[in-house]
């Protein structure tokens, strides 16, 4: 029998993750007003070097100004990377002057376990430096080849005690660059990086982490961002980036369980239910056999749709 990873990942639902530089208020201050399940203040690559401390204040004002929490967001900072002076300043500052109201922090270009280590441990010293004692979580982008040859590793990392890790995000535009694909778009072509993604997917499902697919570039295009979100979400991912406001109506309708499927997964456990009444494990339903596979599925289904529904109601 094989032993059973365990984590204590909170649940956050991040359909639609809205990425805005943190050198622009004015997004920022319209991100906080969008339907966005999640929004990541960025202080990495969206921000040039010489805007990289304004975005950092700009963003620590938006922390403390904006009340997250009631606009119904969780909201995220994407840190400078490890090579960077900026990653030091950008977390000790950060929960210096904003510890109180930052959800998780986002780091980027994660390669190896030990990259994840740092963060956490320079995090923990500034809280208790801070005096900061509410959990502030950690996420991580995939999105070099290091980064996806150990995934593995870095997801496990969730299974240590006190791990603030969550979530595992999929970086499709600097992955593309870091393989040396032949190719200038930011992530239109879903079934190039379809076994990348799927094994970054299966590393979050056996360590209890979230699965969040990364950008689409062609902000214009709903159709394409729609078709390469349902891939996603048929391999099991929970969310996706929008890099335009125009894209998180498209992520939370595509990462949402559609009516007519909440129905099919109701009608599917009280088949079940009624098969278990009378001894029998299977059953058929609409011509197709059911199974407790199948009831694992519907449940699947039916728990995304209350965590929705009572996020509406909030
Ligand atoms: C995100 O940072 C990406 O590179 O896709
Ligand atoms: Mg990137």
């Amino acid at each position: 029998m094989s032993l059973r990873a365990s984590s204590s990942v909170p649940f956050r639902l991040q359909r639609s993750e809205l990425v805005v530089p943190g050198s622009n208020l004015g997004m920022i201050e319209s991100a906080a007003r969008s339907q966005a399940d999640y929004v990541l203040l960025d202080c990495e690559d969206s921000v040039v070097s010489d805007k990289k401390d304004q975005a950092r204040s700009n963003v620590i004002s938006a922390l403390n100004e904006i009340d997250w929490k009631q606009a119904g967001k969780t909201v995220s900072v994407r840190i400078n990377g490890l090579e960077s002076r900026h990653m030091y300043w950008d977390v000790c500052k950060i929960i210096e002057k904003a510890g109180d109201h930052i959800d998780t922090f986002l780091i980027p270009k994660v390669g190896s376990p030990e990259d994840v280590h740092a963060v956490e441990k320079l995090l923990s010293i500034a809280l208790l430096d801070s005096g900061i004692t509410r959990r502030v979580g950690l996420e991580c982008l995939i999105e070099t080849a290091l980064g996806l040859v150990n995934v593995e590793a870095i997801a496990r990392l969730s299974c240590a005690t006190g791990s603030r890790l969550e979530a595992l995000h999929f970086g499709v535009a600097d992955f593309s660059a870091n393989c040396q694909s032949r190719s200038l778009a930011i992530g239109e072509t879903g079934h190039l990086w379809h076994p990348s993604l799927q094994r970054m997917l299966i590393a979050c499902r056996a360590y209890g982490l979230r699965a969040i697919d990364g950008p689409y570039g062609d902000f214009s295009d709903a159709q394409g961002y729609i078709d390469i979100a349902k891939g996603a979400v048929a391999m099991g991912y929970e969310g996706k980036w929008a890099i335009h406001p125009a894209q998180v109506d498209l992520a939370n309708q595509v990462m949402s369980p559609a009516i007519a499927e909440i129905e099919q997964a109701r009608k599917i456990l009280d088949a079940l239910d009624q098969a278990q009444g009378s001894g029998q494990g299977a059953a058929s339903l609409d011509g197709k056999m059911i199974d407790a596979a199948s009831g694992k599925m519907a449940a699947n289904i039916i728990n995304k749709s209350l965590a929705i529904a009572e996020k509406s109601s909030a």
